[in-house]
């Protein structure tokens, strides 16, 4: 008998075309899927569960993998998600992924878009660890999904790309939540449980920067060649406000550098 195809929601990139069928996801593949399919193998060879498996492609040529139970956070964000502890446990599992994906060997792949130079060369970064892009499971976040960004690139790209978007990183009235008033707190906190090592502590700041003008990029890029879901995210208030936190950065760059010290 045939399972039904439940609609999974939180994505933009695939919004509408992610669906559950048992204890299984399909997903629509790209170019570089293959890389992407490598990547997960490994992970799952190692003993890595922090990650879907990779199961194969079905008959509508859509890779299929593991369903992870638990849930993805999606807005409007719960509480559970916006607690130190939940940010604590997302630092883990992003530390977690990059021990796991040390050993990888990503040579025989062609893969999506790098970070800029000066963040790259040291493994495959998952480069999207946005909320909806983490399972939680019991207010712990226990597995990154979608890793159709990942490439060759290094762990500050990932640990500045999560922070800006789980501490969160960007000024108060942006912030309407029990996160508002605690950004260098929380910023710290994520910094100190992933264990950032001294010498790339005075780095992080100027890869916040870069990263968040390098998701604006692609979000703009893919609005420009008609992605509707990217269209409809990418609107004048949306430009506006991604302005106002770069220059934030810039103005808070100091500020942010002290919080880790
Ligand atoms: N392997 C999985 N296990 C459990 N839930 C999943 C899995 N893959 C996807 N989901 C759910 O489906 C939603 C959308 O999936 P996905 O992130 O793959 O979509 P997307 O459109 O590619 O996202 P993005 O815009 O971040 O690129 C997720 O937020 C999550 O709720
Ligand atoms: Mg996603």
């Amino acid at each position: 008998m045939n399972q039904p195809e439940i609609p999974l929601l939180g994505g933009t990139a695939n919004r509408g075309q992610v669906v559950r069928v048992g204890n299984t996801v399909r997903r629509p593949q790209r170019r570089t899927s293959p890389a992407i399919h490598a990547l997960l193998r490994h992970l799952t060879d190692i003993g890595f569960d922090g990650a879907p498996r990779f199961i194969g492609i079905d008959s509508q040529q859509r890779e299929v993998l593991s369903y992870i139970p638990g849930t993805a956070v999606t807005p409007p964000y719960p509480d559970w998600a916006l607690t130190d502890e939940a940010l604590v446990s997302v630092a883990e599992l992003l530390r977690a992924y990059h021990q796991a994906v040390r050993t990888f060997d990503p040579t025989p792949y062609a893969w999506p878009s790098s970070p800029p130079e000066s963040f790259t060369g040291e493994l495959i970064s998952h480069n999207d660890p946005n909320l909806d892009n983490v399972v939680f499971r019991a207010g712990k976040a226990v597995a990154l999904i979608d890793f159709d960004l990942a490439s060759p690139g290094g762990r500050l790209w990932d640990i500045a790309c999560t922070a800006r978007l789980w501490a969160p990183l960007r000024p108060d009235c942006y912030i309407d939540d029990g996160r508002r008033g605690r950004v260098p707190d929380r910023f710290r906190l994520f910094i100190d449980s992933y264990g950032l090592v001294d010498a790339d502590r005075s780095r992080v700041v100027d890869a916040v920067a870069q990263n968040h003008n390098w998701c604006y990029d692609n979000v703009r890029s893919s609005a420009a060649q008609g992605h509707l879901a990217f269209s409809e995210y990418w609107t004048a208030a949306a430009t506006e406000r991604a302005d106002r936190i770069c220059q934030w950065y810039l103005e808070n760059g100091q500020a942010l550098r002290a919080a880790l010290v």
